[in-house]
């Protein structure tokens, strides 16, 4: 078994992946000294060990459009019911969404209840669980309603990976093509263990030094201006990982357009994410100027449009004149 530490002072966890990880979780609740524990789950519950203390099966719909706060309110509601207390445990079991959603609710439920993840989809295993960002949308924008709040350890369990249909494997090599960018190196051709190793190492090592998103854990957000955007002009029918191979495309054409980085490296971009099975270019039919104001409204825009593009000193936030967008967009 693998194991990875997110290094956070005396709420530092471990995340544990590989095949059967799910079989730590009675002994990590165990350690907890929880007597109780919330199970929010979106695959059958059948799938996980027996965990030793009175658990509350509370079924999970995976998806963004259950990424909600009267989801939130009804998981917190239903915790109440069953009389858990803080110093019990929420555990979720499924993709990023489900992930996110119980994340959120175990850190508000009193004010905040440990919670363990057990991601099930490649997109939650290699991202979404692990560094303790939890949120909900609002109908005017994807995450603007969260808390950070870590769990006390994450169970990437390969097992689960198996029975995932062609497009979540392409949802998460999304993140993974992203992390050839930002330090993790050429991941192509690895096999799935050790691309969820490198990438979980990665993201604990920046989580690790800025928790809270201030500077360097931006650089996770590699692909991801244009990649939110693209998913909220689809009414995301075009998945995160997907959206953001395509964003990742375009931050090294927009980086290539800057001066920033040489013709060669824009098309490593390219190469990268067509290597995981990727889309590159935009769909058809999307309006640049709606990209463009989707793009603007992106938290990490502080005054304008914020990108992380690649450069002579690695990746880094950038400000990018309108003009230079909507140029590259028109070749992407
Ligand atoms: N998914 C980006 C982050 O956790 O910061």
């Amino acid at each position: 078994m693998n194991e990875v530490e997110v290094a956070l002072g005396d709420r530092s966890y471990s995340v544990h992946i590989g095949p059967g990880a799910r079989s730590l979780l009675p002994g990590i609740i165990a350690g907890l000294g929880a007597r109780r524990a919330a199970v929010v789950s979106a695959r059958p519950t059948g799938w996980l060990p027996d965990l030793g203390v009175p658990s509350l099966e509370l079924p999970f719909r995976d998806g963004e459009s259950d990424k909600r706060l009267t989801q939130v309110e009804r998981l917190c509601r239903r915790f109440a019911r069953f009389g858990l207390t803080r110093s019990d445990v929420v555990v979720s079991c499924g993709g990023g969404t489900t992930t996110d959603v119980a994340g959120l609710a175990a850190a508000l439920y009193h004010r905040g209840v440990p919670v363990v993840h057990l991601p099930t989809s490649l997109l939650a295993q290699v991202d979404a669980s692990v560094g303790g960002k939890t949120a909900v949308n609002l109908p005017e924008g994807k995450n603007l309603v969260g808390a950070f709040w870590q769990p006390s350890a994450v169970l990437c369990d390969t097992d689960f990976l198996d029975t995932l249909p062609r497009r979540e494997w392409l949802n998460g090599y999304g993140e993974i093509a992203r992390c050839h960018f930002i330090g993790a190196g050429d991941l192509r051709g690895l096999p799935a263990l050790d691309q969820i190793v490198a990438s979980v190492t990665l993201k604990a090592s920046l989580v690790s030094a800025d928790e809270h998103d201030r500077g360097l854990r931006h650089l996770l957000n590699y692909g991801h201006t244009l990649g939110h955007a693209l998913e909220r002009a689809t009414d995301f029918s075009l998945r995160h990982g997907e959206a953001v191979g395509i964003g990742t495309v375009f931050a090294g054409r927009l980086a290539g357009a800057l001066g920033r980085i040489g013709q060669a490296r824009v098309d490593e971009h390219g190469e990268v994410v067509a290597g995981y099975g990727l889309a590159t270019t935009i769909p058809a039919g999307l309006d640049p100027a709606r990209l463009v104001e989707l793009m603007r409204s992106d938290k990490k825009a502080l005054h304008g449009l914020s990108f992380v593009l690649d450069g002579p000193q690695g990746p880094e936030l950038v400000e990018v004149p309108e003009s230079v967008v909507l140029d590259t967009l028109a070749q992407t």
